[in-house]
């Protein structure tokens, strides 16, 4: 009998209806599509603007989304974990009202915050509850409202980030498929330059703090951009080289959506061809949190039982790493 391990059995989205193109942001900060496109790859991104709506409004939809597909009945969930970088509310974490609303009565719920890479290590913690053989069902959801905390007059960061949400369903697998191994990293050091200065324990929000803006997302982005691209390639090849992987063996790169150039540096150093590179920042922008999952939705029907599947992720922190997982369905 092969070794339990966690596998992902179920996959759904959500992204709001309205789209912010490059072309409108053209007249809102001073850019144009062409600096856009060529420096990050994004034409659109999705902005939820129905007022009163958190990033719950869209983790509830992705949530409900992968339900109606799998046809599960909530109550057999044993866990709902929501990474995401901007819950509801600062206290009462998003999660658990998200559990509430999608009848997730016999679950206990919470968020998880690592930034761009919070889905990846959500993915991490969401196996070792399956392994541990205590949980049999984990509900592992990636939503993102960054539009709720962008400064729309600051184009160095609002032309990158969207809104979105992705879920997805971990259960045990006794087939050899689902989560190999991981290689998770973080460095402290990072959040200077990539942070939300105000409006946390350290600096309480005040008149003064919002009148100067920082409440909002300040990013150092040639900073951040080095740290990726270094980061995010070193782990993917350390992951292949410790599990004797060879890019003909790698089926599918599943990389966090930050930033196009990042991406197709850290496959060239994966010796990774295009087509095995899934991308869709173009539609979205970097939806933080929610980049990963929504990839898994826009590309399931690709994905063959056993194709070997690596995530990679880096983010504010910082934070990184990369995951080996086998897939376990064909859809
Ligand atoms: O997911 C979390 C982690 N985040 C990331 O991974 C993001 C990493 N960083 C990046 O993706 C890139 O650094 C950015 C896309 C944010 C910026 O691209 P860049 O190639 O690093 O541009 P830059 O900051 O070096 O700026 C180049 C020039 C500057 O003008 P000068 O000084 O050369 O005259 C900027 O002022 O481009 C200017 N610029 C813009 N021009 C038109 C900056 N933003 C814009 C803009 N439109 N939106």
């Amino acid at each position: 009998m092969n070794k339990v391990r966690a596998a992902i059995t179920a996959v759904g989205s959500y992204v709001p209806d309205f789209v912010l193109s490059n072309q409108v942001l053209e007249t809102m900060v001073d850019t144009n599509d062409e600096w856009i496109t060529s420096r990050t790859g994004i034409k659109e991104r999705r902005i939820l603007k129905e007022p009163g709506a958190g990033t719950s409004f869209m983790a509830i939809k992705a949530a409900k989304d992968l339900l109606n597909k799998r046809k599960l009945d909530p109550a057999e969930i044993d866990i709902v974990i929501l990474a995401t970088a901007t819950p509801d509310l600062q206290v009462a974490a998003t999660a658990v009202y998200v559990a509430t609303q999608i009848g997730a009565v016999n679950a206990f719920a919470y968020d998880l915050q690592a930034a761009c890479s919070g889905f990846l290590f959500g993915m991490s913690t969401a196996s070792a509850y399956i392994t541990s053989g205590r949980y049999k069902k984990i509900l592992l959801i990636g939503a993102d409202k960054m539009s709720s905390i962008i400064d729309y007059t600051d184009r160095t960061t609002c032309i990158i980030f969207g809104d979105g949400a992705g879920a997805v369903l971990f259960e045990a697998n006794e087939e050899g498929n689902g989560l190999i191994d991981e290689h998770l990293r973080s460095d402290g050091q990072g959040r200077e330059y990539l942070k939300i200065a105000a409006g946390g324990s350290t600096k309480p929000a005040t008149i003064e703090t919002v009148q100067n803006k920082e409440h909002f997302v300040y990013q150092d982005g040639k900073t951040v951009f080095k740290f990726a691209v270094t980061n995010m390639s070193d782990v993917c090849v350390k992951i292949m080289t410790k599990n004797n992987l060879t890019s003909a063996d790698v089926n599918f790169l599943v990389p966090h959506q930050a930033n196009k150039r990042i991406v197709d540096a850290t496959a060239s150093r994966m010796e990774i061809e295009e087509s095995k590179v899934l991308m869709n920042i173009e539609r979205y922008g970097n939806t933080t949190s929610a980049t990963l999952p929504l990839l898994l939705s826009d590309f399931e029907h690709k994905f063959k039982k056993g194709d070997n599947l690596i995530f990679a992720a880096f983010g504010g922190g910082f934070t990184w790493g990369s995951i080996y997982l086998k897939w376990a369905y064909n859809s």
